[in-house]
């Protein structure tokens, strides 16, 4: 596989942050839609899916393994279910790109069936622990061979599983949601134990499915043998997504922007709760629930930000928004510190170091910390300018992007063709709402 690095961004200084908008399908929701709907029996209908590259490697690979799913067309797919026994050997490793979610949640899937795979990603994801997976997935029977040092390719084998009682050690839904769906393979009852509430999207979805999935405080038990049935899936915008316009409005004078139809899970809206806290003007305009999840409207308005320490239970659940909120914190009056959020350094890329990197370049103080960052706020004084690396990581790109509503010239952001991942039509999107942006290959 050819990997793209050459997309380069081009952001004036300056520019608004006004109208209505639907920021694309959730990330997390897509990928899950796609899984259950193939192991389910009958014909799935998902609307709101994700037309990123990370979900479309999922629907692939769900392909290769002789699912037949219609679309996408306009976040519309119509999936053909195979029930949990129907997945056919895939004739070639499954390929998932830059795709966590993709390789973590398939490990578990793909443990129990009655045939060998082979999961591979790009440079991003091969550098990325999968022991995290691998670990509890031994401990339940399977057998699978990683490269040294905990690396992808992962090879899998047939193996009978049983259930597990596992106290999760690093707070995440990637590893959490492996085991659930391992389990849906594994003889008897498993018990996980997560350190922290973070995304519980596999737990609604299976129960949305007609599984049953215990939840008793931070303990979560499901037992196997059962079957999923077909049902209609809509998916939210990604609160994720959504979070580059809401610190973007927050820290432009005079905007005014409305997000529709956004999932406000509680296990996902840290941005949210932690943009208040330093003084972010968030109104939840309408609230209703979608396919057994919690939706909104958004309207964000401009307002000064101050700096707060951002408490440690929010960590996990702001966990991919981090990379935008150290820009609200560069914006902000004050210092902003972040601790407890060491997993920031195997996301996408080492997130806590490449922002430090680039907030370096638009002259932002800062202090780099383990496990986080101590940010001095510029309060009222723009940012510098310059050229940044997003290291190709997505969320890195588009933050740099925001910043630029406060930068004193342009900035100039490299390796931004993983935008595709998680966000088509960002750059677009962006202009739409009154910044400048100019894309160069
Ligand atoms: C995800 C879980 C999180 C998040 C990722 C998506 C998911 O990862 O960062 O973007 O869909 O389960 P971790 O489980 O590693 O925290």
């Amino acid at each position: 596989m050819n990997e793209q690095h050459d997309l380069v961004y081009l952001v004036s200084p300056g520019g608004t942050m006004g109208g209505e908008i639907r920021v694309p399908g959730d990330k997390s929701m897509s990928h899950r839609s796609i899984m259950l709907g193939s192991l389910a029996e009958g014909t799935c209908t998902v609307e709101g899916f994700l037309e990123g590259e990370d979900s479309l490697c999922t629907l692939q690979a769900f392909r290769d393994m002789g699912v037949k799913i219609e679309g996408p067309t306009a976040g519309k797919l119509v999936i053909h279910g195979v029930g949990l026994h129907g997945l056919k050997a895939p004739a070639a490793p499954l390929y998932l790109g830059n795709s966590g979610t993709s390789m973590r949640l398939l490990s578990g899937l793909l443990a129990g069936q009655s045939f060998a795979t082979v999961l591979t990603g790009d440079s991003s994801l091969s550098r990325r622990p999968m022991n995290r997976v691998a670990n509890p997935l031994r401990s339940m029977g399977a057998v699978i061979d990683l490269e040294a040092g905990g690396l992808a390719p992962l090879r899998i084998t047939p193996a009978a599983l049983h259930g597990i009682d596992y106290e999760m050690p690093v707070a995440s839904a990637q590893v959490k949601s492996c085991i659930l769906l391992a389990s849906l393979y594994a003889e008897g009852e498993s018990r996980i134990v997560e350190p922290a509430p973070c995304r519980d999207h596999t737990e609604r979805m299976l129960r949305g499915f007609g599984y049953e999935v215990q939840t008793h405080g931070n303990e979560i038990s499901i037992k196997g043998g059962g079957s999923l049935k077909a049902c209609h899936i809509d998916v939210p915008a990604d609160i994720s997504s959504a979070a580059f316009f809401l610190v973007g409005a927050s820290i432009c004078p005079g905007a005014d922007l409305v997000l529709r139809h956004v999932g406000i899970n509680p296990t996902r809206i840290g941005v949210i709760n932690i943009l208040r806290m330093m003084g972010a003007d968030i109104e939840i305009v309408r609230e209703y629930v979608a396919g057994g999840e919690p939706v909104a409207d958004l309207r964000v308005r401009h307002a000064p930000l101050r700096g707060i320490h951002i408490p440690e239970d929010q960590v996990p659940l702001a966990i991919d928004e981090f990379p935008v909120l150290f820009v609200a914190a560069a914006c902000a009056e004050g210092e902003t510190v972040l601790s407890g959020a060491e997993e920031l350094r195997v996301k996408e890329s080492d997130r806590i170091q490449a922002m430090a990197d680039g907030l370096a370049v638009l002259g932002v103080e800062h202090e780099v910390r383990p496990d986080g960052i101590a940010i001095q706020g510029m309060a009222g004084r723009p940012l510098g300018k310059g050229t940044v690396n997003s290291h190709g990581d997505h969320r890195i790109a588009m933050a740099f992007t925001i910043a630029a509503l406060q930068a004193s010239g342009p900035i100039e952001i490299l390796d931004c063709n993983n935008v595709a991942t998680s966000f088509p039509g960002f750059a677009s999107l962006v202009r739409s709402c009154g910044m400048s942006l100019e894309e160069k290959s």
